[in-house]
């Protein structure tokens, strides 16, 4: 097991242990809620097969867990005001302690309830998909959608615990596993360290094989250590900007195109999930990063073809100029500037300020 801890000025804010096993969160887990006044869990309804072993037996401080549905639909402040509900007719206080069991979509969801239920309560996380083992449960960020735009509502908040088990993933659908894999493999782009050609290496391999499951088991080290590399890269970045002034914002890397592809994607009934639009989006940015000069002539194309081999989706179905008026609305505008983040190999990324309208004109034309 490993232990990596996001600071605050000096002072540890969240801890993140990677490695246990079930029974290692549960025993973590029985001694945090033996210091609470009570342990209220939020839990996605499809993982219930884990929270169960999790919790059985844990005594008078556990609450009936509350199950929700984890979908981006339902990922909005009235879930929110739901949980809270509940927390109320159990009796939280501001001494209880709340545990997310699920993916990022729940623990998004419960860490945001927690936060500002009674002005903010002690909640910890379980991850139990990629995307949130590697990003979703790390760095404080929770929140819930508004209208159709994704996360408008949130606070920065760290969780005390995350408990990441590389078990859970055996049961992920591929194309879930795969969305996580592409914020992994964003992370090692922004911060490489060799991991980055190991993780493309390790999805190629999943992404031919016959028996995923077997190949996860066969090569459950390597998994473990690549996510743990990259909750390091996010632990170290959070540590150096929590609040996103500065760093931070390179894990954005492909986010500003990404999130407009979702967008348009729900407008048209398209079926994209959010690490393939992140992929897709990191192509966009490699070829922004072409035409100002920073990444070499041929590398979006080379990143799409590494991605390719890799598993991961590649081809946008919306052109440049459909993305812009997405793009301007997205939150990470400020004003009419959006810091693009640029990228030119693992390891080299730097944020560059310009409108959207100045980005599209700049990719119009270009074949990715
Ligand atoms: N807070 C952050 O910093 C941050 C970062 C990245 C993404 N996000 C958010 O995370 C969300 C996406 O997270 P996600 O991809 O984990 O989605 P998710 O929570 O919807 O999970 C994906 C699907 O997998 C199912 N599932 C979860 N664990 C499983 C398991 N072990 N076995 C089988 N099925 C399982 C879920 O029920 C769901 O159907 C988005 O809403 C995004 O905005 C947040």
């Amino acid at each position: 097991m490993k232990d990596i801890f996001i600071y605050d000025d000096g002072k540890t804010v969240s801890r993140i242990t990677v490695g246990g096993s079930l029974q290692d969160i549960r025993d973590a887990v029985t001694s945090m809620a033996a210091t609470a006044s009570g342990l209220h869990v939020v839990c996605d309804r499809n993982v219930k097969r884990y929270a169960e072993p999790l919790l059985a037996g844990m005594g008078p401080h556990l609450s009936e867990p509350v199950f929700i549905e984890a979908s981006e639909r339902n990922k909005t402040m009235s879930t929110v005001m739901d949980i809270c509900g509940k927390l109320t007719e159990q009796g939280a206080d501001r001494a209880s302690v709340i545990l997310a069991i699920g993916g990022g979509i729940t623990t998004d969801m419960a860490g945001f309830a927690a936060s500002i239920y009674r002005r903010g309560v002690k909640f910890a996380f379980v991850p139990t998909t990629l995307l949130a083992q590697v990003d979703a449960a790390i760095g404080g960020k929770t929140g819930v959608n508004m209208d159709a735009y994704k996360n408008m509502l949130g606070v920065i908040r760290q969780p005390v615990r995350t408990f990441i088990c590389t078990d859970f993933l055996k049961s992920l659908p591929y194309r879930d596993f795969m969305s996580g894999a592409s914020e992994m493999v964003k992370t090692f782009l922004i911060e490489d360290n060799g991991f980055y050609d190991r993780a493309l290496s390790y999805l190629s391999g999943l992404g031919i094989s016959d028996d995923r499951t077997a190949y996860m088991e066969e090569h459950m080290e390597e998994l473990t250590a690549l996510i743990a590399a990259a909750a390091a890269v996010k632990a170290g970045i959070v540590s150096r900007d929590q609040f996103e002034s500065g760093e931070r914002r390179k894990l954005n890397l492909g986010h500003t195109f990404a999130h407009a592809i979702e967008k348009n994607a729900r407008s048209a009934g398209a079926d994209i999930t959010h690490g393939e639009a992140v992929a897709m989006g990191m192509i966009m940015a490699a070829g922004l990063s072409e035409r100002l000069g920073y990444a070499e002539a041929g590398y979006a194309m080379t990143l799409k073809n590494g991605f390719k081999a890799a598993g991961l989706r590649t081809d946008c179905p919306f052109g440049i100029e459909e993305l812009v008026s997405a793009m301007e609305k997205d939150k990470k505008s400020e004003g009419r500037s959006i810091h693009f983040v640029l990228v030119a190999g693992p390891g080299k990324v730097r944020t560059e300020t310009m409108t959207a309208a100045a980005a599209a004109e700049l990719l119009k034309g270009f074949i990715l």
